[in-house]
């Protein structure tokens, strides 16, 4: 696997451009906003971008759909493109930063080195609402990015200053229509250029480093954090400037909860810790999950449930081959899970339903009624890219991975008793309740998660996070010579 790990360095570094550093060129950006003013016809792109936090003394972070059609990271700017018989002209509009102010939190570049470095005309911040305002005039359609900063969390982050802006800008046209650019933008993301591939492989190596780290580490005695610390110091190390998300380093209990991240628990002789970490590389995330026996070696039922999620895993990536639908390897990751779990006693069998919280209609759909649904908890993939959370192609259109697509792999099974203690109380449920109890209990509190990324290539799947995934190599793994961040021995 070494010589993987060695050859994606190798092959990722041959793209870098020397004199910026930069990852991803002017020019990428540029074809990038000639396919999305292709896709718009004439218009007018409205796009805000990431804000100087207010929060705490945290680096600023752009966004994603701005840093992919600008890569321009500085805070607090907006970016218009205006689309006009096919020809697009792009402006960056930034607010500048008082020179003592900027004595303690740095410069800003100006208009030149904005023209020089991105090839953006840049504009005044202060010259927005005029700006568009004469555009609101001209007939063009209008597109707007909203500044949301995570798509998953984007109806709950409703009052950005981007969001509040077009409002107020809208109400003032009105009735013009201000239609959501993220549709587009989306398609463009989903697929992966060679840039944005070796930019992921790079995110995928630091990560690997990270989880082989922790497995050196982990040990009776230490903590959640320890392992935490190992891996973001690691990704680091390997050229990442931060997680791609908040570590999940969950043990026992902690780690059947899926977001799990207060990473402060004590790491117990014969529990399980679910390790869900990875680090990004030039604002591109990995995303990868390990699970580790804290006394290095499982025990038989940790065994038996690891491999059940590794055969699951196995069988989702056979069936998510390019010019596969994605739809197929979810499914078989649940049934065989399903087969599994129904041989362990924690299911009534493959197919028995329940009566989920909620009450949806089981007659109408099954599906979302199925046991194993219990312990599964969650879906099997998402895209990686600018986001941990990035579009993909096979969300769109009619579900089939294609070349370009970056996604993760990370079926899972979570024990918990709490789990049955919140199903509502119907004859169904009673029946399914004191059937699996039993088994429930006696493996209570095992979560097992594994997660890879892949990148679908006109060949087939990439796999590029190998650290060690088998029970034996997590084991190998755990066993090598304590490192000299100060590992224990395990009794
Ligand atoms: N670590 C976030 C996820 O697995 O989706
Ligand atoms: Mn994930
Ligand atoms: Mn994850």
């Amino acid at each position: 696997m070494r010589w993987m790990v060695n050859g994606i360095l190798l092959a990722a570094f041959a793209v870098l451009p020397s004199a910026l550093g930069a990852q991803i060129g002017s020019a990428e950006y540029a074809a990038r906003r000639d396919s999305l003013a292709a896709r718009m016809g004439d218009g007018v792109l409205v796009a805000f971008g990431a804000r100087t936090p207010v929060t705490d003394f945290g680096p600023p972070t752009q966004l994603p759909a701005f840093h992919y059609l600008t890569g321009f990271d500085e805070p607090d700017a907006a970016f218009v493109m205006v689309v006009r018989h096919g020809a697009a002209t792009p402006v960056v509009y930034t607010t500048p930063i008082d020179p003592r102010v900027a004595m303690y939190y740095g410069r800003r570049p100006d208009s030149t080195a904005i023209r020089r470095e991105f090839g953006l005309t840049a504009r005044p911040f202060a010259s927005l609402r005029a700006d568009l305002d004469t555009l609101a005039g001209s007939g063009l359609a209008f597109f707007a990015l909203a500044d949301f900063e995570d798509a998953d969390f984007a109806r709950a982050d409703s009052v950005t200053r981007g969001q509040l802006f077009m409002r107020a800008f809208q109400l003032a046209h009105a009735p013009l229509a201000v239609r959501n650019g993220h549709t587009l933008v989306n398609q463009l993301r989903a697929r992966k250029s060679p840039a944005e591939l070796a930019l992921l492989r790079q995110a995928a190596a630091a990560s690997v480093e990270g989880h082989k780290a922790a497995m050196r580490l982990a040990a009776p005695g230490l903590h959640e954090y320890d392992l935490q610390a190992a891996l973001e110091y690691e990704f680091r190390r390997h050229g990442s400037s931060r997680p791609s998300y908040g570590s999940i380093v969950g043990s026992g209990e902690n780690g059947t909860q899926l977001h799990y991240m207060l990473d402060r628990g004590p790491l117990n002789a014969g529990d399980l810790v679910v390790i869900d970490a990875a680090g990004e590389y030039d604002g591109y995330a990995a995303d990868v999950t390990r699970t580790l026996p804290v006394s290095g070696h499982f025990t038989a039922d940790q065994r038996t449930l690891y491999q059940l999620v590794r055969d699951a895993q196995e069988a989702a990536v056979r069936n998510a081959k390019p010019g596969m639908k994605f739809a197929a390897a979810q499914d078989s990751s649940v049934a065989v899970r399903a087969r599994g779990l129904a041989r362990l006693g924690l299911i009534e069998s493959e197919d028995a339903l329940y009566d989920p919280p909620g009450h949806p209609d089981c007659a109408q759909r099954p599906a979302v009624c199925r046991q194993v649904n219990v312990w599964t908890i969650h879906g099997i993939s998402h895209g990686l890219g600018l986001a941990v959370h990035d579009p993909a192609q096979f969300y769109t259109g009619d579900g089939t991975v294609r070349p370009g697509d970056v996604f993760t792999v990370e079926p899972g099974i979570y024990v918990n008793t709490a789990f049955l203690d919140i199903l509502p109380d119907t004859p169904r449920n009673r029946a399914f309740i004191a059937k699996v109890r039993p088994v429930a209990e006696r493996l209570n509190h095992t979560g097992v998660r594994i997660e890879d990324d892949y990148i679908a290539t006109a060949t087939g799947l990439e796999w590029i996070t190998p650290a060690p995934r088998e029970i034996g190599e997590v084991e190998a793994a755990m066993s090598v010579a304590r490192d000299t961040a100060g590992g224990r021995s395990r009794p």
